[in-house]
């Protein structure tokens, strides 16, 4: 193979995960491996799955570079994430609760990844937050795709993690097969929520339980509303009638989301799948659309061009003190990164209702319109990129600033 192996990043449902190292270029990637059983040869639904992956390209979804094919194992060759978004809330979210630019930003990121697969005929159906990556430049990229649908019923394995139910449709949770883009937005609902408040929103056991958990929240739906769900889904069969649980409201459960938020959760978190929102709807809710939208705060842990400038505490201590004349400057910079980074936003909002108009009704794979997509992807990801690069440099500038006044005050003192 051409590439090393380097350590294990993570154990999924299907694959064990490795960091690699290309031996060409030195790229860093990321390296699924995917143990192929001896007795099923090649699926070959996942290979065709895989192939159609590789035009899937997007800023906010992972890329998918390559598939390495052998007899015993099938790997595939990812963009290199430094987390997962599960990592990334438990190590720098408060309790796991991220603050709430944060969540806006990653949302966004979100919805964006999200109405381009199902522009593009695409249904993730295993969205959480194990399979959401963030990089060190805060893009978020959706992962683990189609994976499910490719390999069929999931044999585990590889791993003992069990199939989370935590953010499955109560529509899925029924029985329902009609799949639609309704079920991934269910998902974002929960990921939304879960950001706000650091903890799942609906942790069922099981099936049963799953269920019980979002009628006790969402309420249980009218007889009219489970009628029309069941017309829309035949293979539903209730054994027993659903117990009646009124509506909460969101804001007592969810209390630290501000009120618009409140609102868009309402909207994702439909019972009925055809009264929630799409992707699209959802981008244009005034969520996003009132004022600008902050970059995620990225940790130092995350971005490793400041991991390097740690000090010693107590010249961490006189760094600190001298960092606040560089902060005016810091602050300075970061509101004109902002500016840039609302323009490339309001940009790329532009060519998506664009794009939107011209999304043509049927078809799995439009190759003009995934065309222009790209173009517009890789737009967005070079005014991400740039804003980031900025943001590293005016940071590590400061810092290093910092670091030389401290330095310099430490000597005076010592
Ligand atoms: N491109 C990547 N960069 C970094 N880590 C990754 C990447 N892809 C996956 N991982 C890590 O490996 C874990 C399992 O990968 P995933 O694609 O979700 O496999 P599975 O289908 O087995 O769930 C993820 O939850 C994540 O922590
Ligand atoms: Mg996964």
């Amino acid at each position: 193979m051409n590439y090393v192996q380097l350590e294990k990043l993570g154990e999924g449902t299907y694959a064990t995960v490795y960091k690699g190292r290309s031996r060409t270029t030195s790229e860093i990637v990321a390296l699924k491996e995917i143990h192929l059983d001896a007795e099923e040869g090649t699926p070959s639904t996942a290979i065709r799955e895989i192939s159609l992956m590789k035009e899937l390209r997007h800023v906010n979804i992972v890329r998918l570079h390559d598939v390495i094919h052998t007899e015993s194992k099938l790997v595939l060759i990812f963009e290199f994430c430094e987390q997962d978004l599960k990592r990334y809330m438990d190590t720098h979210g408060d309790r796991g609760a991220l603050d709430l630019n944060t969540v806006k930003n990653f949302t966004h990121q979100l919805l964006t990844g999200i109405a381009f697969c199902h522009d593009n005929r695409v249904l993730h159906r295993d969205l959480k937050p194990q399979n959401l990556l963030i990089n060190r430049r805060g893009e978020l990229k959706i992962g683990d795709f189609g994976l499910a649908r490719a390999f069929g019923v999931p044999v585990n394995t590889f791993s003992n993690e069990v199939v989370t139910l935590w953010y499955r449709a109560p529509d899925v949770l029924l029985g329902s097969r009609t799949y639609s883009t309704s079920i991934d937005i269910w998902s974002v609902g929960c990921i939304f929520a879960e950001m706000i408040t650091g903890y799942p929103l609906f942790r069922g056991r099981d099936n049963a339980d799953q269920l019980s958990q979002i009628l006790k929240i969402v309420g249980t739906p009218s007889d009219a509303t489970l009628a029309q769900i069941k017309m829309n889904s035949p293979e539903i069969q209730l054994k027993t009638p659903l117990t009646k649980y009124p509506k909460q409201p969101f804001h007592s459960i969810i209390p630290k989301a501000p009120r618009d938020a409140i609102n868009l959760i309402e909207h994702l978190l439909q019972f009925e799948p055809t009264r929630r929102y799409d992707a699209h709807t959802a981008m244009t809710h005034p969520y996003f659309t009132a004022g600008p939208i902050a970059p995620p705060t990225i940790p130092a842990s995350v971005s490793s061009s400041t991991a390097s400038l740690a000090l010693p505490p107590r010249v961490a201590q006189r760094a600190s003190q001298a960092s606040a004349a560089v902060l005016a400057q810091q602050q300075a910079q970061a509101q004109q990164q902002q500016q840039q980074y609302v323009q490339a936003m309001q940009q790329q909002q532009q060519q998506q209702q664009q794009q939107q108009q011209q999304v043509a009704a049927g078809g799995y794979y439009d190759p003009a319109q995934m065309q222009a997509a790209q173009a517009q992807a890789a737009a967005q990801a070079q005014a991400q990129m740039q804003m980031a690069q900025a943001q590293a440099q005016a940071q590590a500038q400061a810092q290093a600033q910092a670091q030389a006044q401290a330095q310099a005050q430490a000597q005076n003192v010592g």
